[in-house]
Protein backbone atom coordinates (compact mmCIF):
# COMPACT_ATOMS: atom_id res chain seq x y z
CA UNK A 1 0.00 0.00 0.00
CA UNK A 2 0.77 3.35 -1.20
CA UNK A 3 0.90 6.47 1.40
CA UNK A 4 2.00 9.78 0.65
CA UNK A 5 3.96 11.76 3.56
CA UNK A 6 6.77 13.48 1.42
CA UNK A 7 6.94 14.48 -1.94
CA UNK A 8 9.93 12.49 -2.39
CA UNK A 9 7.69 8.98 -1.78
CA UNK A 10 7.12 9.87 -5.83
CA UNK A 11 9.48 9.11 -8.39
CA UNK A 12 9.60 12.23 -11.43
CA UNK A 13 7.67 9.93 -13.41
CA UNK A 14 4.90 8.92 -11.15
CA UNK A 15 4.98 12.87 -10.82
CA UNK A 16 4.41 13.41 -14.11
CA UNK A 17 1.88 10.45 -14.36
CA UNK A 18 -0.31 12.51 -12.30
CA UNK A 19 -0.21 15.74 -13.64
CA UNK A 20 -1.09 13.98 -17.08
CA UNK A 21 -4.30 12.76 -15.28
CA UNK A 22 -4.91 15.34 -13.53
CA UNK A 23 -4.98 17.52 -16.85
CA UNK A 24 -7.40 14.56 -18.51
CA UNK A 25 -9.56 15.24 -16.04
CA UNK A 26 -9.93 18.99 -16.32
CA UNK A 27 -10.78 18.19 -20.24
CA UNK A 28 -12.91 14.64 -19.94
CA UNK A 29 -14.48 15.70 -15.95
CA UNK A 30 -17.43 13.15 -17.03
CA UNK A 31 -15.38 10.28 -17.30
CA UNK A 32 -14.59 10.65 -13.79
CA UNK A 33 -17.44 11.57 -12.46
CA UNK A 34 -18.24 8.06 -10.68
CA UNK A 35 -14.53 6.55 -10.24
CA UNK A 36 -14.69 6.24 -6.95
CA UNK A 37 -18.15 5.20 -6.16
CA UNK A 38 -18.80 3.52 -2.75
CA UNK A 39 -15.54 4.73 -1.62
CA UNK A 40 -15.12 6.95 1.54
CA UNK A 41 -12.01 9.98 2.01
CA UNK A 42 -11.55 10.57 5.88
CA UNK A 43 -10.25 14.48 6.50
CA UNK A 44 -8.52 14.84 9.89
CA UNK A 45 -7.61 18.18 10.04
CA UNK A 46 -5.63 19.72 13.75
CA UNK A 47 -4.97 22.93 12.19
CA UNK A 48 -7.23 24.98 10.13
CA UNK A 49 -7.24 24.89 6.36
CA UNK A 50 -9.66 26.14 3.80
CA UNK A 51 -8.13 24.78 0.53
CA UNK A 52 -6.36 21.34 1.43
CA UNK A 53 -9.43 20.38 3.35
CA UNK A 54 -12.36 21.28 0.65
CA UNK A 55 -10.48 20.94 -2.51
CA UNK A 56 -9.84 17.00 -1.76
CA UNK A 57 -13.59 17.37 -0.29
CA UNK A 58 -14.75 18.40 -3.72
CA UNK A 59 -12.04 16.09 -5.25
CA UNK A 60 -13.26 12.92 -3.80
CA UNK A 61 -17.35 13.98 -4.38
CA UNK A 62 -16.35 14.99 -8.30
CA UNK A 63 -15.36 11.22 -8.23
CA UNK A 64 -18.51 10.16 -7.28
CA UNK A 65 -17.41 9.05 -3.82
CA UNK A 66 -18.25 10.38 -0.31
CA UNK A 67 -16.51 12.35 2.39
CA UNK A 68 -16.26 12.58 6.58
CA UNK A 69 -14.14 13.55 8.78
CA UNK A 70 -13.31 17.06 11.19
CA UNK A 71 -11.98 20.11 10.40
CA UNK A 72 -10.38 20.81 14.34
CA UNK A 73 -8.49 18.81 16.86
CA UNK A 74 -11.53 20.61 19.46
CA UNK A 75 -14.26 18.70 17.87
CA UNK A 76 -12.77 15.59 17.69
CA UNK A 77 -11.48 13.30 20.06
CA UNK A 78 -7.72 14.44 20.50
CA UNK A 79 -8.83 16.88 22.47
CA UNK A 80 -9.94 14.19 25.25
CA UNK A 81 -6.11 12.82 24.71
CA UNK A 82 -7.25 10.50 21.83
CA UNK A 83 -3.27 9.60 20.24
CA UNK A 84 -2.90 10.12 16.17
CA UNK A 85 -2.13 6.41 16.29
CA UNK A 86 -5.57 5.22 18.00
CA UNK A 87 -7.32 7.59 15.99
CA UNK A 88 -5.88 6.37 12.38
CA UNK A 89 -6.65 2.90 13.65
CA UNK A 90 -10.27 3.29 14.37
CA UNK A 91 -11.19 5.85 11.02
CA UNK A 92 -9.13 3.33 8.81
CA UNK A 93 -12.65 1.30 9.70
CA UNK A 94 -14.47 3.99 8.02
CA UNK A 95 -13.11 5.11 5.55
CA UNK A 96 -11.07 4.19 2.28
CA UNK A 97 -8.18 6.78 2.23
CA UNK A 98 -7.57 9.37 5.05
CA UNK A 99 -5.88 12.52 4.79
CA UNK A 100 -4.56 14.25 7.48
CA UNK A 101 -2.89 17.54 8.85
CA UNK A 102 -1.26 17.84 12.17
CA UNK A 103 0.71 20.89 13.63
CA UNK A 104 3.44 18.42 14.54
CA UNK A 105 6.35 17.26 12.56
CA UNK A 106 6.14 14.03 11.53
CA UNK A 107 2.46 13.18 12.49
CA UNK A 108 2.00 11.99 9.08
CA UNK A 109 4.42 9.04 9.05
CA UNK A 110 3.38 8.09 12.40
CA UNK A 111 -0.23 7.82 11.11
CA UNK A 112 0.99 5.85 7.78
CA UNK A 113 2.93 3.48 10.26
CA UNK A 114 -0.31 2.66 12.07
CA UNK A 115 -2.96 2.39 9.30
CA UNK A 116 -4.73 0.27 7.08
CA UNK A 117 -5.61 2.38 4.35
CA UNK A 118 -3.39 4.87 2.53
CA UNK A 119 -2.35 8.41 4.13
CA UNK A 120 -1.81 11.14 2.69
CA UNK A 121 -0.11 14.15 4.52
CA UNK A 122 -1.72 17.20 3.99
CA UNK A 123 0.79 19.04 5.82
CA UNK A 124 2.55 18.21 9.72
CA UNK A 125 3.87 21.01 11.31
CA UNK A 126 6.80 23.30 9.55
CA UNK A 127 7.60 19.98 7.53
CA UNK A 128 6.24 18.82 4.59
CA UNK A 129 3.10 19.66 2.64
CA UNK A 130 3.22 17.39 -0.90
CA UNK A 131 0.12 17.92 -2.15
CA UNK A 132 0.70 21.45 -2.19
CA UNK A 133 3.57 21.05 -4.10
CA UNK A 134 1.94 18.85 -6.95
CA UNK A 135 -0.28 21.55 -7.11
CA UNK A 136 2.41 24.00 -7.57
CA UNK A 137 4.11 21.70 -9.89
CA UNK A 138 0.80 21.26 -12.20
CA UNK A 139 0.22 25.06 -11.62
CA UNK A 140 3.92 25.70 -13.22
CA UNK A 141 3.67 22.98 -16.41
CA UNK A 142 0.02 24.63 -17.31
CA UNK A 143 1.65 28.06 -17.00
CA UNK A 144 5.03 27.66 -18.10
CA UNK A 145 4.38 24.27 -20.53
CA UNK A 146 7.66 23.51 -18.50
CA UNK A 147 9.44 21.84 -15.31
CA UNK A 148 12.68 22.73 -15.96
CA UNK A 149 14.60 25.74 -17.46
CA UNK A 150 13.64 28.26 -14.50
CA UNK A 151 14.59 30.54 -12.58
CA UNK A 152 11.76 30.89 -9.71
CA UNK A 153 12.45 33.19 -6.65
CA UNK A 154 10.96 32.11 -3.64
CA UNK A 155 10.04 35.11 -1.30
CA UNK A 156 8.73 35.49 2.59
CA UNK A 157 8.92 32.75 5.34
CA UNK A 158 11.46 30.46 4.29
CA UNK A 159 11.71 28.92 7.34
CA UNK A 160 8.65 27.88 8.63
CA UNK A 161 6.89 27.45 5.40
CA UNK A 162 6.47 23.82 4.82
CA UNK A 163 5.48 24.57 0.80
CA UNK A 164 8.59 25.74 0.00
CA UNK A 165 10.52 22.70 1.92
CA UNK A 166 8.79 20.65 -0.47
CA UNK A 167 8.79 22.85 -3.47
CA UNK A 168 12.50 22.94 -3.40
CA UNK A 169 12.78 19.25 -3.11
CA UNK A 170 10.63 18.45 -5.96
CA UNK A 171 12.00 21.39 -8.65
CA UNK A 172 15.47 20.26 -7.60
CA UNK A 173 14.60 16.98 -9.76
CA UNK A 174 14.35 19.02 -13.04
CA UNK A 175 17.07 20.13 -15.19
CA UNK A 176 18.45 24.11 -15.23
CA UNK A 177 16.69 25.23 -12.11
CA UNK A 178 18.25 28.08 -10.26
CA UNK A 179 16.40 29.65 -6.94
CA UNK A 180 16.47 32.83 -5.48
CA UNK A 181 15.63 32.92 -1.63
CA UNK A 182 14.32 35.67 -0.71
CA UNK A 183 13.64 36.25 2.82
CA UNK A 184 15.25 38.33 6.08
CA UNK A 185 17.69 36.74 7.81
CA UNK A 186 14.74 35.81 10.68
CA UNK A 187 13.24 33.62 8.12
CA UNK A 188 16.07 31.98 5.74
CA UNK A 189 16.05 28.46 4.43
CA UNK A 190 16.53 26.30 6.81
CA UNK A 191 20.57 24.69 6.55
CA UNK A 192 18.57 21.02 5.56
CA UNK A 193 17.10 22.19 3.03
CA UNK A 194 20.75 23.82 1.49
CA UNK A 195 22.98 21.38 2.45
CA UNK A 196 20.79 18.00 1.91
CA UNK A 197 18.92 19.50 -1.27
CA UNK A 198 19.99 21.91 -3.04
CA UNK A 199 23.82 21.45 -2.39
CA UNK A 200 23.74 17.93 -2.69
CA UNK A 201 22.22 18.29 -6.12
CA UNK A 202 24.55 20.75 -7.65
CA UNK A 203 21.54 23.34 -7.63
CA UNK A 204 22.49 26.86 -7.90
CA UNK A 205 21.11 29.41 -5.44
CA UNK A 206 21.55 33.08 -4.41
CA UNK A 207 20.29 34.03 -1.14
CA UNK A 208 19.04 37.66 -1.08
CA UNK A 209 17.00 40.01 1.60
CA UNK A 210 15.96 42.23 -1.81
CA UNK A 211 12.86 41.30 -3.61
CA UNK A 212 13.79 43.73 -6.19
CA UNK A 213 17.13 42.86 -6.73
CA UNK A 214 16.66 40.18 -8.97
CA UNK A 215 13.54 40.24 -9.86
CA UNK A 216 13.14 40.80 -13.67
CA UNK A 217 15.49 37.73 -14.31
CA UNK A 218 12.54 35.44 -12.46
CA UNK A 219 10.18 32.75 -14.57
CA UNK A 220 8.38 32.12 -11.94
CA UNK A 221 7.85 34.25 -8.49
CA UNK A 222 6.65 31.92 -5.79
CA UNK A 223 5.57 34.97 -2.98
CA UNK A 224 4.51 33.10 0.98
CA UNK A 225 2.89 34.34 4.01
CA UNK A 226 4.65 34.74 7.15
CA UNK A 227 3.67 31.92 9.28
CA UNK A 228 2.23 33.75 12.39
CA UNK A 229 1.42 30.04 13.88
CA UNK A 230 4.93 28.69 14.18
CA UNK A 231 6.08 31.67 15.74
CA UNK A 232 7.34 31.75 20.08
CA UNK A 233 7.47 35.60 19.82
CA UNK A 234 4.66 37.84 18.49
CA UNK A 235 6.91 40.71 18.40
CA UNK A 236 9.09 39.02 16.06
CA UNK A 237 6.06 38.51 13.76
CA UNK A 238 4.93 41.40 14.26
CA UNK A 239 8.00 43.11 12.94
CA UNK A 240 8.11 40.62 10.14
CA UNK A 241 4.91 40.01 8.94
CA UNK A 242 4.77 42.94 6.25
CA UNK A 243 8.45 42.60 5.18
CA UNK A 244 7.22 42.25 1.80
CA UNK A 245 4.94 43.34 -0.30
CA UNK A 246 4.42 42.61 -3.82
CA UNK A 247 2.25 45.06 -5.84
CA UNK A 248 1.94 46.76 -9.22
CA UNK A 249 4.59 48.95 -9.10
CA UNK A 250 7.22 46.67 -8.07
CA UNK A 251 6.06 44.22 -11.22
CA UNK A 252 6.74 47.00 -13.59
CA UNK A 253 10.66 45.73 -13.21
CA UNK A 254 9.54 41.69 -13.61
CA UNK A 255 9.25 39.42 -16.95
CA UNK A 256 5.38 39.91 -19.44
CA UNK A 257 5.97 36.10 -18.77
CA UNK A 258 6.01 36.05 -15.09
CA UNK A 259 4.09 33.21 -13.26
CA UNK A 260 3.16 34.48 -9.72
CA UNK A 261 2.26 31.82 -7.79
CA UNK A 262 1.01 31.52 -3.93
CA UNK A 263 0.29 28.88 -1.81
CA UNK A 264 -2.32 30.94 0.28
CA UNK A 265 -4.24 31.95 2.00
CA UNK A 266 -2.69 35.63 1.64
CA UNK A 267 -2.12 38.19 4.51
CA UNK A 268 -0.62 41.68 3.23
CA UNK A 269 2.53 40.13 1.52
CA UNK A 270 0.49 40.26 -2.45
CA UNK A 271 -1.17 43.51 -3.12
CA UNK A 272 -4.93 43.15 -4.41
CA UNK A 273 -4.06 45.65 -7.15
CA UNK A 274 -1.76 42.57 -8.45
CA UNK A 275 -4.60 39.72 -8.91
CA UNK A 276 -5.82 41.34 -11.98
CA UNK A 277 -2.09 41.17 -13.70
CA UNK A 278 -2.21 38.61 -15.84
CA UNK A 279 0.71 37.50 -14.50
CA UNK A 280 -1.19 36.26 -11.43
CA UNK A 281 -1.84 32.83 -11.07
CA UNK A 282 -2.71 32.22 -8.13
CA UNK A 283 -6.21 31.75 -7.56
CA UNK A 284 -5.81 29.37 -10.69
CA UNK A 285 -3.43 27.63 -8.83
CA UNK A 286 -5.89 26.76 -5.66
CA UNK A 287 -8.27 25.54 -8.78
CA UNK A 288 -5.49 22.98 -10.26
CA UNK A 289 -5.25 21.64 -6.73
CA UNK A 290 -8.81 19.78 -6.53
CA UNK A 291 -7.55 18.09 -10.27
CA UNK A 292 -4.43 17.12 -9.22
CA UNK A 293 -5.86 15.80 -5.26
CA UNK A 294 -8.28 13.74 -8.12
CA UNK A 295 -5.42 12.29 -9.24
CA UNK A 296 -4.00 11.67 -6.59
CA UNK A 297 -7.03 9.66 -5.16
CA UNK A 298 -7.30 7.69 -7.83
CA UNK A 299 -3.32 6.36 -7.82
CA UNK A 300 -3.78 5.83 -4.00
CA UNK A 301 -6.77 4.08 -4.59
CA UNK A 302 -5.07 1.96 -7.72
CA UNK A 303 -8.12 2.91 -9.46
CA UNK A 304 -7.26 2.78 -13.29
N1 LIG B 1 -2.30 26.22 0.74
C1 LIG B 1 -2.91 25.68 1.81
O1 LIG B 1 -2.44 24.68 2.39
O2 LIG B 1 -4.06 26.31 2.18
P1 LIG B 1 -4.97 25.92 3.41
O3 LIG B 1 -4.15 26.14 4.67
O4 LIG B 1 -6.17 26.81 3.33
O5 LIG B 1 -5.31 24.46 3.29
Amino acid sequence: MKHLIDIKDLSTQEIEDLIKVAQDIIKNKEKYSEKCKGKKLATLFYEPSTRTRLSFEAAMLELGGNVLGFSSAQTSSAAKGESISDTIKVIGGYADIIVIRHPKEGSALVASMKSDVPIINAGDGGHNHPTQTLTDLITIQMEKHRLSNLNIGICGDLKFGRTVHSLITAMSRYKNIKFYLISPKELKIPDYIKTNILEKNNIPYIETKDIEEYLGDLDILYMTRVQKERFFNEDDYIRLKDYYILNKEKLKKAKEDLCIMHPLPRVNEISTDVDEDKRAAYFKQAKYGKYIRMALILKLLEIE
